[in-house]
């Protein structure tokens, strides 16, 4: 097995033609993953033309093959005008014939950085349907109504839900080339769901979801963010992996229903964060149990998955979380479907679940 540095070494005879310098100097090699029979790497092309692109991802995967990296996948992507606006600014001048656009490139903030002080919290599940969505937007308002500024990015890109859960049926502004969130309840809001028209399904292949998720990350105007809550799509896929990749220093939740199939298939969830190094904040157990006309507790989706999850990836079971619709009528101001009001039951867990987080964070 190789190491992560041993890619880059092996990679160092990589030149980009544009900037003459190595990729390793231009920090062109990206999200390498390592594992035990297997490597893969994304690579920065300057020049979008497929002749390059390819020769450059022959190069790459013929280099790393000798190497003896065993199967190996590797992607190359365009480089976006945020990054030649980076790459500008740490060498103090462009490029050959894109210095000039990029000089006169806007100022932007990139989220991503640690200094932008921004928490980054993924939901994730093991299965499609438990919650993920409906737990993204109550703790993002809960966040939002302790107080903490609070954006989402929609990162299901096959099943967006959250500009339905949050009544959104506008589209975000475009001002000064930055794309300007939709704000409800003090979230703000970037979905897939705004770029696909009237619900037409895409077969997004790999490259394009990652550069679309990286754009959500650089072309939009965020503003300050106390936290970033990303809504996953379901299971372990390449999407999961990608922003994994993306942003390493990512918190996450797991949602689970209490019945043991959807807790065990969690768990594989909750192995892919453990690999990649991401801090699991807690598991939160959503259609825990039914309050029937009595005011007794039915368990009818069973009991004890999420106990059991989070006992198994050491961290804290955040909240139980019964079924039950919110209840919000299509004439209210500002009318959101899937969000609790702060005087429900449900609302006071999530404000709860929200507080448990703040601590977590902010120690
Ligand atoms: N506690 C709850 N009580 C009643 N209904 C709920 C509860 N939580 C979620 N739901 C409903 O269950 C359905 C699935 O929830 P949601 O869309 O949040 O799940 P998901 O895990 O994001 O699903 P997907 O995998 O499709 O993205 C939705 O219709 C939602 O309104
Ligand atoms: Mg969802």
């Amino acid at each position: 097995m190789i190491s992560k540095d041993q890619v880059a070494d092996i990679l160092s005879f990589l030149q980009d033609p544009e900037y003459k310098q190595s990729f390793a100097e231009l920090s062109f090699i990206r999200d390498v993953m390592v594992k035990e029979n297997s490597v893969s790497v994304s690579l920065i092309a300057t020049q979008t033309d497929e002749a390059y692109m390819q020769s450059l991802k022959d190069r790459a995967t013929q280099a790393l093959r000798e190497a003896g990296a065993g199967e190996v996948r590797v992607r190359v992507r365009a480089i976006t005008d945020f990054e030649r606006a980076e790459l500008a600014k740490r060498t103090g001048a462009g490029a050959g014939t894109s210095a000039a656009p990029t000089a006169a490139a806007p100022a932007v903030t990139n989220i991503l950085a640690p200094e932008s002080g921004v928490q980054f919290i993924a939901i994730a599940s093991g299965k499609g349907g438990v919650g993920k969505s409906t737990v993204t937007v109550n703790l993002a308002v809960a966040l939002a109504r302790s107080g903490k500024k609070v954006g989402i990015i929609d990162a299901d890109i096959y099943g967006f839900s959250i500009p339905d859960m949050l009544g959104i049926e506008e589209r975000p502004e475009v001002v000064d080339q930055r794309i300007v969130p939709v704000e409800r309840h003090g979230v703000k809001v970037i979905s897939m769901g705004f770029f696909v028209e009237d619900n037409a399904p895409i077969i997004w292949r790999g490259p394009m979801l990652g550069k679309m998720l990286r754009n959500f990350f650089n072309e939009v105007e965020w503003g300050q963010l106390d936290y970033m809550l990303l809504d996953l799509p379901p299971g372990t896929g390449d999407v999961a992996l990608d922003v994994h990749q993306m942003i390493p220093q990512s918190k996450e939740i797991i949602v689970t229903t209490p019945h043991a199939t959807a807790a065990f298939v969690a768990a594989r969830a909750g192995a892919m964060a453990v690999h990649t190094n991401h801090e699991i904040l807690g598991v939160v157990e959503n259609m825990a149990y039914y309050v029937n006309s009595n005011g007794e507790k039915d368990y009818v989706f069973g009991r004890g998955g999420g106990g059991k999850l989070a006992e198994e990836l050491h961290t804290q079971l955040l909240a139980q979380i019964p079924l039950g619709a919110p209840d919000n009528h299509p004439s209210e101001p500002d009318y959101t479907p899937s969000v609790y009001k702060a005087d429900t039951e449900q609302g006071r867990m999530y404000l709860e679940v929200a507080e448990a987080v703040i601590r977590k964070l902010e120690k």
